[in-house]
C-alpha cells in the first residue's frame, strides 16, 4: 500500500498532518480549515458534497474559501484557495502551504527509520516541488505539489519549515517571516510554498494548488542524469492553472455524480428517506466499491485487501450504478475461487490474486458469489456472464464457465454438512468472530487464521439460511439454462436444508445460531450467555424459512423482545462476559462492542427485510430508521460518526457508550441498507424478467414516485396507497395498460415505462 502524504498511525487525539494552508496576517496566523493552529475564527463552515469538500472561514477582515477534490480523470488532488479582503483598505499578508510526504510504502515509512532517514530526495522547479525518494532506484513514480503562482520562497525540509521541537501549529518559517528555500536531503521531505499577497479593498485572489502523482515508463525515467522526467506532471499541471480550470473540473465531477445517482430517485413525503436514498446511501455504496475495506479512519490500508464476501455484498449496493464494473468485479472474485468451491477469503485488488496469508475456510464465502452473480443478472439481464470463462485460483489452465463456479459454490455447502445436516462453519461464517474451530489461547494470535480451518462438527444455521436463499437463486439460474435435472436436485437440497433449519435450527422461540466443535448449541435459551443472535433470525426469515409455519413471525417477535434498542438491534444477547475458548474472538470484546452485543448495522437491514417478507411495513421502516444516519443527526453528540454515513457498529446497551457509532464508511451496511430501502421497503426489485414492484411501507407513508433506470430504459413509477396498506399491489398499469401480477416485463426497445401501482 503506497501513500503520497504521511499518515501518522495511532495519532489520535492529535489527529494532525493534513494538507495545511496558513494565512499569516499581521498578528494572526490562521488556517481556512482551522487545523493546525486552531486560531479562533470569526466564521467557519465545512461542507461535504459528493466528491468534494469546501471550507469557508474568515478572520480579521480576510475571508477564505478552500475547495478540495480529486478530479474525475487525473491522478491529483486540487486544493483551490480563494482569499478575499473584506475591509475597506488594502491588505498585505502571506499564504503558506504545507504537505508532508510519505516515503511511499506506508508500513516501511513508519518502521524503517535506520534507512529512510537517509533516502529522502526532492527537486524544485519554479513553484513545483517534486518528491522523488527512491526514484533513483526501483521506483518509476513520483509525486509533486504545485501552485499556479510564483512563490516568494519554498521549503522542502520539515526541520527547516516547522523547526525542530516545534509543532505544525507553530512553524518556524512563519514565525521568522518566510521560507528558506531548503532542499531536503534525507530526513523528512515536505512541500511548502510561501506566497506574498496584497489585496486592494474588496479584492480577491485564487490560488490553485495541485498535489499530483505521476508514473513514467521505465525507459523514460530521466530527462538528464538524476533529473526526473517531468513530462507527465507538466501535462497535468497545465490543465489546472486557473479558477476556470478548477470550476470546469468540479462541474465535470458534479455532473458525473448527478448522472450516476439518477438511476434511482425517490420522491416521497419523507425528506430524510429522499436524502439518504438519492444521495448519501448510494454515494457510500460507491465508496465501498472504490475502497472496499482498504483505507479509512478505521482501516489502516496496510492490512486486508478485498474480501470475498465483502466484495460480493458491496456489489449488491452498486450494481445498478456501474453494472460493467460489477461484471468485472464478479469475474475477479470468481477467479480466486478454488476448484472445490471454497475460496480465498481475501484477494489483492492490484494483482487480483488470492491472499494466502489468510487462505480459505470461511464457509459462507462460496454462497456470496451466487448472491453477487444473480444480483448482476437480475439488474442487467446479461446471462452471458454465466458463460464467461473463469479460472480457479487464477490458474488460466483451469478455466470453466462462471456458471460452473456457482455450481461448485452450491456443491461445496451440500458436501460440507455436519451432524445436524447443517452447513459446517469452517473458520467462521459472516460473523468473523464466531471461531468455533479455533481454540486460541495465545495472546496476539489471529483468530482468523489459527487453529484448523475445518472441523467435522461445528455447524452454522446462518449459512443454512443463506443456502436456502441463494440455493433458490441457483435453482432459477439452472432452469434458465435448461438444466431441469440440476434444478430439481437443487430444489431437493434446498428443501432438505429448510427442514434441517426448522428442526435442529429451531429453539422454540427463535432460530439457533450454531453448533460448536463439541456439538453444543450456540444461540439457544439453553446457553448461559449468547442465547439469541440476530443473524439467523434475519437471514432465515428473509430466505422465507418458517413463514408459512408461523415460526418466522415468532423469531422476529423475539428479536424485538430481546435484541431491540432505541439505537438499533443488537447482534446478540446476553453478551459474553468472559472469554470462551470454544467461541473465539466474539467473546474477546467487552460486552456491547462489535460482534459481542454491539448493534452491528450490517445485519439490521436483514431483519428489516425479513419484516417486509412477513408484510410488516411499519416495523420494517422503524428498524430502517433506527440506524439511518439522517434520522439520528439530532443525537450526533451520542452517535459521534458522520450524520450522513453508515457505521459498521453502534455500541450496544451493555457498553459504556451505548449509541456511539464506530467504523463509518467502509462497511457492508451501505449495500444492505440500500438493498433494504430501495428494493424491499420502497419496493423496486430487479428480477430476471423485469422490474418487480413490491413495496412494503408504513401505513402512513403516503404516495410516492421513483425514477429508476434499468437496462437502458427509464421507469417512472408511481405508488399509490389510498387505503394505507403495508404491503401488496392491487393494480398495476404500465404505459396505460393493465398488467397481471407485480412484474413490469422488460421489453427490448421500449425506452420509457410509466408505471402506476396501486396498493
Ligand atoms: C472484527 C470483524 C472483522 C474481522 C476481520 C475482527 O477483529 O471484529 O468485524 O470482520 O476482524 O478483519
Ligand atoms: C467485518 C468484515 O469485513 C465482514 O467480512 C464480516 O462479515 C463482519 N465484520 C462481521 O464479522
Amino acid at each position: 500500500m503506497l501513500r503520497i502524504t504521511r499518515y501518522r498511525y495511532n495519532n489520535v487525539p492529535y489527529d494532525s498532518n493534513g494538507k495545511y494552508y496558513y494565512i499569516a496576517d499581521g498578528d494572526f496566523v490562521w488556517n481556512p480549515g482551522w487545523q493546525p493552529t486552531q486560531t479562533k475564527l470569526d466564521s467557519y463552515e465545512c461542507r461535504h458534497g459528493i466528491g468534494y469538500t469546501r471550507f469557508t472561514s474568515s478572520k480579521n477582515g480576510l475571508s477564505a474559501e478552500l475547495l478540495n477534490f480529486v478530479p474525475l480523470s487525473d491522478t491529483c488532488e486540487v486544493n483551490c484557495l480563494t482569499v478575499r479582503n473584506t475591509t475597506d483598505s488594502a491588505k498585505s499578508f502571506k499564504v503558506y502551504s504545507y504537505v508532508e510526504f510519505c516515503l511511499w510504502n506506508a508500513l516501511d515509512d513508519m518502521t524503517n527509520y535506520q534507512r529512510n532517514l537517509s533516502t529522502g530526495e526532492v527537486e524544485v522547479i519554479g513553484s513545483t516541488i517534486y518528491h522523488k525518494t527512491e526514484y533513483r532506484e526501483r521506483r518509476n513514480h513520483y509525486s509533486y505539489f504545485s501552485v499556479n503562482e510564483k512563490a516568494a520562497a519554498f521549503d522542502t525540509s520539515r526541520d527547516a519549515f516547522i523547526g525542530t521541537y516545534r509543532p505544525a501549529s507553530n512553524p518556524a518559517a512563519i514565525e521568522n517571516g518566510g521560507c528558506t528555500n531548503s532542499v531536503a536531503s534525507g530526513w523528512y521531505p515536505i512541500a511548502a510554498h510561501e506566497l506574498d499577497v496584497t489585496l486592494e479593498a474588496g479584492a480577491e485572489k485564487t490560488f490553485v494548488f495541485v498535489l499530483g502523482y505521476a508514473e513514467n515508463p521505465v525507459d523514460q525515467k530521466w530527462e538528464a542524469p538524476n533529473v526526473i522526467n517531468k513530462a507527465p506532471a507538466k501535462a497535468l499541471l497545465a490543465k489546472y492553472q486557473t479558477k476556470e480550470d478548477v470550476d470546469r473540473a468540479l462541474t465535470e465531477l458534479k455532473d458525473y455524480w448527478t448522472n450516476l445517482l439518477s438511476g434511482y430517485v425517490v420522491n416521497s413525503a419523507d425528506e430524510k428517506v429522499n436524502r439518504m436514498v438519492n444521495i448519501w446511501n448510494q454515494y457510500q455504496c460507491m465508496v465501498t466499491f472504490n475502497m472496499s475495506r482498504s483505507t479509512s479512519y478505521y482501516e489502516s490500508g496496510i492490512g486486508r485487501g478485498m474480501g470475498f464476501r465483502d466484495s460480493n455484498q458491496d456489489l449488491l449496493g452498486f450494481v445498478h450504478l456501474i453494472p460493467e464494473k460489477a461484471r468485472e468485479r464478479i469475474i475477479d472474485i470468481a477467479s480466486t475461487q478454488f476448484p472445490d468451491g471454497s475460496a480465498y477469503h481475501q484477494y489483492q485488488p492490484l494483482t487480483k490474486r488470492g491472499n494466502s496469508d489468510i487462505g480459505s475456510g470461511f464457509n459462507d464465502d462460496p454462497l456470496w458469489l451466487i448472491a453477487g452473480a444473480s444480483a448482476y443478472i437480475k439488474e442487467t439481464g446479461d446471462f452471458s456472464i454465466l458463460d464467461e470463462m473463469v479460472p480457479f485460483d487464477n490458474d488460466e489452465s483451469t478455466k470453466v464457465p462462471l456458471f460452473e463456479h456457482l455450481t461448485r459454490s452450491f456443491d461445496y455447502i451440500v458436501s460440507h454438512k455436519g451432524p445436524h445436516s447443517l452447513p459446517l462453519i469452517g473458520r467462521a461464517d459472516w460473523n468473523d468472530c464466531l471461531n468455533l474451530n479455533c481454540f486460541s489461547d495465545t495472546p496476539g494470535e489471529s483468530f482468523q487464521t489459527s487453529g484448523p480451518s475445518e472441523g467435522p462438527v461445528a455447524e452454522s444455521v446462518f449459512i443454512a439460511g443463506m443456502f436456502v436463499k441463494y440455493g433458490e437463486e441457483y435453482r432459477q439460474l439452472c432452469l434458465h439454462r435448461g438444466l431441469t435435472e440440476k434444478a430439481e436436485e437443487a430444489e431437493k437440497e434446498v428443501k432438505a436444508m429448510y427442514d434441517a433449519v426448522l428442526t435442529a435450527g429451531w429453539d422454540g422461540e427463535w432460530f439457533v445460531r450454531a453448533y460448536d466443535a463439541n456439538g453444543d448449541i450456540i444461540g439457544s435459551h439453553k446457553c448461559e450467555e449468547g442465547k439469541i443472535f440476530i443473524e439467523p433470525q434475519g437471514f432465515c426469515v428473509l430466505a422465507g424459512i418458517g413463514v408459512k409455519e408461523g415460526k418466522a413471525q415468532q423469531a422476529l417477535a423475539s428479536v424485538e423482545k430481546y435484541l431491540d434498542t432505541k439505537y438499533g438491534i443488537m447482534i446478540l444477547q446476553p453478551c459474553y462476559t468472559h472469554y470462551y475458548l470454544n467461541l473465539g474472538e466474539i467473546s474477546s470484546y467487552p460486552p456491547g462492542y462489535k460482534e459481542n452485543g454491539g448493534i452491528f448495522c450490517h445485519n439490521n437491514p436483514w431483519v428489516s427485510i425479513a419484516e417486509t417478507v412477513c408484510g410488516h411495513g411499519d416495523r420494517a421502516f422503524e428498524i430502517y430508521k433506527k440506524t439511518c444516519p439522517a434520522y439520528i443527526e439530532d443525537i450526533s453528540e451520542i452517535h459521534c460518526t458522520e450524520p450522513y454515513v453508515y457505521s459498521q457498529m453502534v455500541a450496544g446497551k451493555d457498553a459504556a457508550f451505548f449509541g456511539q457509532g464506530k467504523n463509518s464508511w467502509l462497511t457492508g451496511t451501505a449495500a444492505w441498507t440500500f438493498v433494504n430501502i430501495s428494493q424491499y421497503i420502497l419496493g423496486i426489485q430487479p428480477d430476471y424478467k423485469g422490474l418487480k414492484i413490491d413495496p412494503c411501507v408504513p401505513a402512513q407513508f403516503g404516495d410516492y414516485t421513483i425514477v429508476r433506470k434499468f437496462r437502458g430504459a427509464t421507469y417512472n413509477v408511481t405508488i399509490q396507497n389510498p387505503d394505507k396498506m403495508q404491503k401488496g399491489i392491487r393494480e398495476l398499469t404500465v404505459n396505460g395498460r393493465s398488467v397481471e401480477g407485480n412484474i413490469v416485463p422488460f421489453e427490448e426497445g421500449v425506452k420509457e415505462y410509466n408505471v402506476v401501482a396501486k396498493m
